[in-house]
């Protein structure tokens, strides 16, 4: 089986990529959207989304853990026209999002929108796949629909008519937003109807969801996003029960080792004013499944000093 570390559009960059690649236990990533109107893109856009396509460390990674660029937009001429540049740049696959419920992305037509228009999907994914070689994927990552969800057969269906590779489903429409429960039942009768590996994705924050989401969708394979911010093991948690392996989950004073390497990162490379913005970003994932990460939390949120920040996670160690 495989795991898919989500795009997560201002939290899942590179950085974190390369964190969790080094954690371990994911198979693939996504970067977050590509917003595609109807020109080309520059070749730096492409580089700044996914650095692993210039870097050559991350190279290596992107081979062993490939970083697939996804890409959103309504017209299906300029999104085969920027997968096709994206994948001469060597992006080891495109990924297209149908999925964003965001109002600005929603009213210019691109994301969620467009699961009330399938002809549109098959036109977007088959122009794609037209554009690209054979050995890149093109996958898509869909909801179940836009209002509600009576259009998730209709949409894997346009998507897999279409040639994709693999589709990844967020099991909840637009509409269901972010809120509990998943509905991955649904994804049992997708991949009953289509003949290409079906993701599942939502609402995997623990081994036991993931146990209950193979069971009821019957995926092979996982999507894993706030869950593995929260968790940053949790991969690793999954790949060990399913290899018949024992595992110790990761204590807090680990997790606080790679939260400091992390706040270090973000501090070379954002402007001092925005010290400390990223590490309480994961912070307030990590709350959920460490009570430590709350105190800290609690602790620095108003703070903006790199010292007293520093100090604040390295007293964990
Ligand atoms: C802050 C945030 C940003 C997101 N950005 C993207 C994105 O750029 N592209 C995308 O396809 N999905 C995006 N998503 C959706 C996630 O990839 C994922 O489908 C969703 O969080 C459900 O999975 P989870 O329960 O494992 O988090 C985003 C979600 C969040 C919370």
């Amino acid at each position: 089986m495989r795991i898919f570390l989500a795009p997560m559009e201002g939290v899942v960059d590179h950085h974190l990529r390369n964190l969790m690649r080094r954690i371990g236990g994911i198979d693939i990533c996504v970067t977050e959207f590509v917003r595609v109107t109807d020109h080309v893109l520059p070749r730096k856009v492409f580089t700044r989304y996914s650095p692993e396509l210039v870097d050559v460390a991350s190279q290596q990674d992107n081979q062993r853990c490939p970083t697939r660029v996804q890409l959103l937009g309504s017209n299906p001429e300029a999104i085969a026209a920027n997968a096709r540049k994206a994948a001469r740049l060597g992006a080891p696959g495109i990924d297209l999002n149908f999925g964003c419920p965001a109002k600005t992305v929603n009213k210019n037509r691109g994301g969620a929108c467009l699961l009330d228009e399938p002809n549109t999907l098959y036109e977007i994914v088959s122009q794609t796949r037209r554009a690209v070689q054979k050995d890149v994927p093109v996958t898509a990552k869909i909801r179940l629909g836009y209002q509600d969800r009576s259009s998730y057969l209709e949409n894997a269906q346009a998507i897999y008519e279409a040639g994709a590779t693999e589709l990844v489903v967020h099991a909840r429409s637009k509409t269901d937003g972010y809120k509990p429960p998943a509905y991955w039942e649904y994804l049992a009768k997708i991949r009953e109807t289509i003949d290409i590996p079906v993701v599942a994705n939502g609402e995997i924050w623990s081994l036991q969801d993931y146990q209950r989401c193979k069971q009821v969708s019957g995926c092979q394979d996982v999507m894993l996003g706030r869950g593995l911010l929260a968790k940053p093991d949790l991969a690793l948690a999954i790949k060990a029960y399913e290899a018949g392996r024992q595992y110790q989950d990761m204590g807090w004073s680990q997790v606080a080792a790679i939260l400091l390497e992390f706040f270090e990162i973000t501090c070379q490379v954002y402007a001092k004013k925005y010290t400390g913005n990223r590490l309480k970003q994961w912070l307030f994932y990590l709350k959920r499944q460490y009570p430590e990460a709350n105190t800290l939390f609690e602790k620095i949120k108003r703070e903006r000093e790199y010292e007293v920040l520093r100090n604040a996670v390295a007293a964990y160690l």
